[in-house]
């Protein structure tokens, strides 16, 4: 844990980035324009996270349950990713930052799987903070193609039948990432909806009414703070 202005700041830190579409609402603009404003905010957030100390950063950008929503929509949500993947390719190379994505890719485009695939590649040597992109993700989906793979495995003789969580974990699409210490959800809704199921087990949550597309450093660290006031005790017994 690294300190900041006398915050302590968490190795790894996940954002459900949620409210871009009342952020639209409220000011009568098609949803589509606060994803637009939305992925601005994750541009700005990526420099934060790096600059205050986090480590390891990953949101939320596309659930396996947004497919349901309209074909405008999803449609402008790819063509926003389409757009985005430049940008990010450019910050990520001036402030040293590893992109790893996670979600099952294989049904994206061909185009969209293709700049996923350069994100990650141009950027794999980097070494300052880890930006790690949900889309397509889902934690049950992230289990379910983790069994098939350890199932695979074992037809061919690679692996045991019996295995540890950590063995298990490694079949994840988060392979090598750090478990997030917190987990943050903006727009005040209070739930998981699909995130990080394994890795969340034991991480502190804090919620907030700020729409994503107001969200800023002072907010991050305002979370920050109220995670600092949390006591972590993974089932053992409160410190005194
Ligand atoms: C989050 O904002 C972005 C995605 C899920 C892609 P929403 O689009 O869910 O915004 P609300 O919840 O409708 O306000
Ligand atoms: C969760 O937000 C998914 C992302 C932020 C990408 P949703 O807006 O899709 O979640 P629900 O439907 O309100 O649970
Ligand atoms: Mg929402």
């Amino acid at each position: 844990m690294t300190n900041y202005q006398g915050v302590n700041i968490p190795a790894s830190v996940a954002i459900i980035m949620d409210g871009n579409g009342r952020w639209a609402q409220k000011r009568n603009l098609p949803r589509t324009m606060g994803h637009k404003e939305g992925c601005k905010v994750v541009e700005q957030i990526i420099q934060d996270a790096g600059e205050i100390g986090i480590r390891y950063l990953t949101v939320y950008a596309f659930s396996t349950e947004n497919w349901n929503r309209s074909p405008e929509e999803v449609g402008a949500l790819m063509d926003l990713f389409r757009y985005y993947a430049g940008k990010l390719l450019k910050r990520a190379k001036e402030n040293d930052v590893r992109i790893r994505m996670i979600g099952d890719r294989a049904r994206f485009p061909e185009d969209i799987r293709e700049a996923i695939g350069k994100l990650e590649a141009e950027t794999a040597d980097n070494k300052g903070l880890t930006f790690i992109m949900a889309a397509n993700y889902g934690g049950r989906d992230e289990i379910r193609r983790a069994a098939m793979k350890y199932a695979a495995d074992v037809c061919s003789g690679k692996a045991g039948a019996e295995i540890t969580e950590a063995d298990l974990a490694k079949y994840l699409d988060t392979e090598g990432i750090p478990d997030p210490d917190l987990v943050i959800r903006t727009s005040g809704e209070e739930r998981i909806s699909n995130f990080l199921l394994w890795q969340a087990a034991y991480a502190e949550f804090v919620f907030t009414d700020v729409l994503w597309p107001d969200f800023s450093k002072e907010e991050l660290l305002n979370c920050i703070r109220e995670f600092n006031g949390r006591n972590r005790r993974f089932g053992g017994v409160k410190n005194a």
